[in-house]
């Protein structure tokens, strides 16, 4: 976990005009700045983006958020990693607490790791681009496929010479550690001896979504039967082979943008569809897709398109594990390259319009497509066909039905027509599939520990009275809300000549039912764990707080205007306040109606009390709770009065 410390330093940095202009045009207009908008397309600007808010909004979209939150939707970062980058960009150094040694080691070693394999591809680079042999054999070969300089240099493509320790070599001079060197699976120990391992290949970076190179695909150049046509990276902390998709750092916004993923097998597809402006594409490295890599994809769109070649044993892989695709709520259509060619030589050999046409114009969906190869299979056998049926009304029922209701029905009919069977009968068969799964799921859950108990909501517990005044204050929480809005507004200020106001504010509250909303009450408890801790919070550190249901709160409370102040004033005929130069009163005042509130409360119960038999006795204690209670009223009335007229 990164510190309060870090978080506030790195807050205290931020310039939202300097975060979002580093990914989108913007230019001033009067106080704001404009753009157009990153996350809808549009051909006249109706992105802002506010300093003074410290937030951005697409007039077009609807889109809107902080610095933060911009980062997260934009990059696909997790709350923790947006943070990061900015201690990066604005040169904080991340605190981190908790952090076990053997975490600590994890981490130090996977920055080696990233260091090492950066240094391994700009050595790579320069050797392609700058000596004789990267010259001859590397850079010929890649141009005789058809691959530009612009292209080679923006995937960051490299060469490893045939000398059996040409980059151990430099490597080792630049003092790498030789257990780091064969962790990365850049080099290997033959007898004793460490040798590069991916000699005279082609070498394809692999980089991670922020563009770090985690490791690296080596293709073979001459032929050579006895050797693998490419080397891997193996896995190890950085190289996780299940949760990558080869190409993601380039694709991503383009995929964002046209709201599609094309998934190809290879590399040099990759890379040749890239040169021809296809650019929403990325790689399995052929073999069949993980849920990682399609929750992946998912970050980004939910229509997941395959190209592959039209080769049986690539097309049975992909569709292995697919209908874990339709569980993920993806839309997954296939497309087979035909003639023997991979999109890589498709693309090559009919241009960029017809690929794209091409794949337009022959998207099979991937349930239809299933069942047609199936249904092929199967020929005649009506065994075969029954466990056919079978099987495709199982693939339906996993079709997330929260993502979009009306698929699963249509899948339910095209199926029906092309088995020329019963829709019902079809139909009743997927929902006891169905069923089953619920049943499962039901089982498991029933498993699982009880939550907790349910607590009702506010009026069925207290009915609501029929005094004006008191329903005001009973009205949207607005003196819990008014009292947290004090205690962040004002709670470092001097409450007296001993302590702040935010001390003075934790002395009232020690009462938890004071309060109604437990969100709220959650604010004041962080306000004052961070307090104790000696940090000095502000709305921002709530503003930019990782629980979304707290920032949202804390906005909220500072766009509270003063309309209630005026109602209460009204209605209990007393003055309002001033803000920044009277905010004692304010904290008193408000203070003050939570308190009232309570005690109207107290005086409605007690009320309906009386109104139930009772022995002379308990009537007399309720009589007299009630005359306490009045007091206690008055008092309090008066206080605020004073305070307020003084
Ligand atoms: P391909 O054999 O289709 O290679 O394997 P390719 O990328 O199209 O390369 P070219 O066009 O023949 O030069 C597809 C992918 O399968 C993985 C690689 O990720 C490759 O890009 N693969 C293939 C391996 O990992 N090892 C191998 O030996 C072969
Ligand atoms: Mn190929």
């Amino acid at each position: 976990m990164i510190t309060q410390q870090t978080i506030q330093q790195i807050l205290s940095r931020i310039d939202i005009i300097d975060v979002v202009g580093s990914f989108v045009k913007l230019k001033k207009r009067g106080t704001n700045y404009l753009g157009l908008c990153p996350f809808h397309n549009e051909k006249t600007p109706s992105f802002t983006v506010s300093p003074n808010k410290e937030i951005y909004k697409c007039f077009g979209c609807g889109k809107s958020g902080n610095t933060i939150s911009f980062l997260m939707e934009h990059e696909k970062y997790s709350y923790v990693e947006a943070l990061k980058w900015l201690a990066n960009r604005y040169n904080v150094e991340v605190e981190e607490t908790e952090v076990s040694a053997e975490v600590r080691a994890q981490q130090q070693l996977a920055d080696s790791l990233y260091i090492l394999n950066g240094f391994a591809q700009k050595y790579f680079s320069t050797v392609l681009f700058e000596s004789t042999e990267g010259q001859d054999i590397g850079l010929s070969y890649l141009k005789e496929r058809g691959f530009n300089e612009e292209i080679i240099r923006k995937f960051q493509i490299g060469y490893c010479k045939e000398e059996r320790n040409a980059f151990v070599t430099v490597a080792l001079n630049n003092q790498f550690n030789k257990d780091y060197l064969v962790k990365s699976g850049l080099a290997a120990l033959r007898n004793e001896e460490l040798v590069d391992n991916y000699r005279g290949r082609i070498i394809f970076p692999v980089h991670n979504t922020t563009g770090k190179v985690i490791g690296f695909g080596a293709r073979i150049i001459k032929k050579n039967d006895r050797a693998p046509k490419y080397i891997n990276t193996p896995e190890n902390e950085i190289y996780v082979k299940s949760k990558i998709l080869y190409g993601m750092y380039f694709a991503r916004q383009v995929i964002d943008k046209y709201n599609e993923c094309l998934l190809v097998e290879g590399y040099t597809d990759v890379v040749s569809l890239h040169q021809a402006g296809i650019e929403n594409v990325v790689a399995s490295g052929g073999t069949s897709l993980t849920t990682d890599q399609l929750r992946l994809v998912k970050k980004y769109t939910n229509n997941l398109t395959i190209v592959y070649d039209g080769d049986k044993a690539g097309v049975k892989a992909a569709l292995r594990g697919l209908d874990m695709a339709l569980e993920e709520g993806l839309n997954v259509k296939l497309v087979l390259i035909p003639d023997n060619e991979d999109p890589d030589s498709y693309v090559n050999k009919v241009g960029a319009q017809a690929f794209r046409d091409f794949v337009a114009e022959n998207k099979k969906d991937f349930i239809i497509f299933q069942l047609e190869v199936a249904m092929q299979d199967a020929g005649n056998d009506s065994q075969k066909k029954a466990a056919v049926v079978n099987q495709i009304a199982e693939t339906i029922s996993k079709v997330n039905k929260a993502e979009d209701f009306t698929r699963q029905q249509d899948y339910i009919r095209q199926s029906a027509q092309l088995l020329k069977i019963e829709e019902e009968g079809l139909n009743a068969l997927v929902n006891k599939f169905i069923r089953e799964k619920v049943t499962k799921l039901e089982n498991k859950m029933a498993a699982a520990e009880p939550g907790p108990p349910e607590i009702p909501p506010y009026e069925e517990s207290h009915p609501v009275d029929t005094d004006e005044g008191f329903q005001l204050l009973l009205k949207d929480e607005l003196q819990e809300r008014a009292v947290v809005r004090s205690l962040i507004e004002f709670g470092l200020k001097p409450w007296d000549d001993h302590k702040k106001v935010a001390e003075h504010i934790f002395e009232e509250l020690v009462d938890d039912d004071l309060f109604d909303n437990q969100q709220l009450l959650e604010v004041i408890k962080t306000y004052k764990l961070w307090y104790d801790a000696g940090l000095e919070p502000t709305a921002k550190n709530f503003f930019y707080h990782e629980d979304q249901q707290m920032s949202a709160i804390v906005v909220s409370l500072l766009e509270f205007g003063y309309e209630v102040s005026e109602k209460w004033k009204q209605k209990f005929r007393l003055p309002v306040p001033g803000r920044d130069d009277t905010y004692r009163e304010e904290v008193i005042s408000t203070l003050g109606y939570l308190k009232l509130r309570k005690i109207k409360r107290l005086i409605e119960q007690n009320q309906k009390d009386l109104g139930l038999p009772h022995s002379i006795e308990d009537q007399m204690v309720l009589l007299q709770t009630h005359q306490a209670l009045k007091q206690m009223e008055k008092d309090l009335l008066k206080d605020l009065g004073t305070v307020i007229v003084r």
